[in-house]
């Protein structure tokens, strides 16, 4: 029994990974031995096991050496992958087809990173029944990149704006968010950027007193332009700035959004738009993206851009056994459905990547936190993770000593650049030293008699390492994680491009608001009733 999701070109036919063969393989295959895998084992007895479980991929060299993983067991999970039809899934994203079936929407940010010059000659690549659908949208991606990189150019070049704020949350945030930190060594001087998500007002309240109207971008973007945090947000820093003396709201206001009469109609008129097959955790690549074009150019924008079409080519095009997504997506099944594993720590050694776990929260856990497939059937097993990490080395100091002795098991996924950009003398070897010592100190352990100072070891990492953090080893890397989460969410036969889970707690938010203003508590439960009676108190 498939999953039933039809599509135009009928090639899509997905079977859920509980219905392969390969599923019952691996069940046979975890009992027999990989339930006792010991990677300290492994590397005994494999001489050439960090060149087997190692990738090269477009600017990103994956280790993945140190999991608890063998040939055989990863030769299963490519079995699971092509009996599912992962391949005519991930064709069917890559032909433009309404894979989102939820929604009926096509799933195309790999689109928006395609390039120009090769629109007529690189699409026979592609589905030639999708040719002439998918070149009207390159087309219009083209034209609205053009603009918006003209306007990030003028922004840059005006002297007069010191200050970008931009207001949007989920993926109108945090993508743009965690880019502009990463990318701070190539951040034009003299150009501040302040992001503004929370509906709490302590946030803007705080940006604003930073920022002068004169002096101020205020970029609102939201892909539906209804999202309640951001047009709270977005009215209060319109009746600031008018309240300071502003007038030119073309000047100092821009909406980034699929919604542009919304937008035309909160007195924007200042838009770079998009469409609804970009999902909101995957839409950094379009105008979403203007915070970053106005940090790092359009140079810097086209190069993320480019570095992010070379992993949806590596990921579109490589045998599935050195398709590093498909290694990384098929190595978070066998953890989360058969050695039971319930989490993931990201672990960036890069301070300028701070803000990457909450970027991988959003798009795994939005992507795959799901408990029924993509025809609405219960799912038997687990789907995503918990995602959660803060860069190293801080994270030593604070949860590393659950990762090594604590009673569960969490796979690490260790992110390190090579080349420093700052000329400290010691800092960045003694950060490699500790990254890599980390990785190693899980693996190993220590045996002590004693207890308290015994390291069980064997604890799992993947290590990622970029050989300069760059705007093109950034796209890359999160065209990377983006195709990964895109094959598990395969594997586990569900639709990872809606996120149906969020509407409740919009709805009751709208009651429960009108509620705190009113003190009705009609209807409510007791602990509800409770709390807005000592708020309101
Ligand atoms: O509430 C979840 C969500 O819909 C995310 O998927 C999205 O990224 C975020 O809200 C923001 O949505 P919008 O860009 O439409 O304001």
């Amino acid at each position: 029994m498939g999953i039933s999701q039809t599509s135009e070109s009928g090639k899509t036919a997905r079977l859920r990974c509980d219905q392969t063969t390969a599923w019952t393989k691996l069940h046979e295959a975890f009992s027999n031995a990989g339930g006792s895998f010991d990677v300290r084992e492994a590397f005994a007895t494999e001489p050439r096991r960090f060149e087997a479980f190692s990738q090269q991929a477009p600017h990103v060299f994956a280790d993945l050496s140190k999991n608890r993983l063998d040939a055989n067991t990863e030769a299963l999970l490519m079995d699971m992958a092509r009996q599912s039809g992962l391949e005519a899934h991930r064709n069917a994203m890559f032909a433009g087809e309404a894979i989102n079936n939820t929604e009926n929407r096509a799933v195309m940010h790999w689109l928006l990173r395609f390039p120009e010059q090769n629109s007529a000659s690189a699409l026979v690549k592609y589905d030639s029944s999708a040719i002439s659908k998918v070149a009207k949208e390159l087309s219009d991606v083209h034209t609205t990149l053009g603009a918006m990189l003209t306007y990030a150019e003028a922004v840059r070049a005006d002297a007069g704006i010191t200050d970008v704020v931009n207001i949007g949350i989920g993926g109108s945030d945090l993508g743009p968010q965690m880019a502009v930190a990463a990318l701070d060594e190539f951040v034009l001087p003299g150009k501040r950027f302040h992001f503004v998500s929370n509906v709490d007002g302590h946030e803007l309240a705080a940006t604003l007193k930073k920022v002068r109207p004169e002096s101020t971008l205020f970029l609102i973007a939201s892909k539906t332009f209804t999202t309640i945090e951001t047009m709270t947000n977005a009215a209060s820093a319109k009746a600031w700035f008018t309240a300071h003396g502003g007038t030119d709201i073309a000047r100092h206001f821009a909406a980034l959004t699929t919604n542009v009469a919304a937008a035309n109609a909160f007195g924007i008129t200042t838009t770079f738009g998009f469409w609804d097959w970009v999902g909101g955790r995957y839409s950094m690549w379009s105008a979403i993206g203007l915070p970053l074009a106005i940090a790092t150019g359009a140079k810097g924008f086209r190069e993320f851009l480019a570095g992010a079409h070379e992993m949806d080519e590596h990921f579109r095009t490589a045998p599935l056994a050195q398709n590093l997504p498909v290694r990384l997506g098929l190595l978070d099944v066998w953890y989360r459905n058969f050695h039971g594993f319930t989490s993931r720590s990201i672990a960036p050694y890069h301070s300028a990547l701070r803000r990457l776990p909450a970027y991988l929260q959003q798009l795994e856990m939005e992507s795959n936190g799901k408990q029924v497939d993509a025809a609405g059937h219960a799912l038997p097993y687990g789907t995503s993770p918990v995602l959660w990490g803060e860069p190293g080395t801080n994270g030593q100091h604070a949860y590393f000593q659950m990762l090594h002795q604590g009673t569960d098991v969490v796979p690490v996924e260790f992110v390190a650049v090579k080349k420093p950009r700052h000329s400290l003398p010691g800092h960045h070897t003694l950060l490699l030293a500790n990254v890599l010592a980390q990785a190693q100190a899980l693996m190993l352990g220590k045996a002590d008699t004693g207890g308290h100072k015994n390291f069980p070891g064997n604890r799992p990492s993947t290590f990622l390492l970029l050989d300069d953090l760059t705007p093109t080893s950034l796209g890359a890397l999160i065209a990377l994680q983006e195709h990964r989460v895109f094959v598990s969410g395969s594997l586990w036969g569900i639709n990872s491009f809606d996120q149906w889970g969020v509407e409740l707690g919009k709805v009751l938010a709208k009651d429960v608001e009108a509620r705190l203003n009113s003190g009705n508590t009609d209807g409510l439960d007791g602990s509800t009733a409770g709390l807005l009676a000592r708020m309101r108190g």
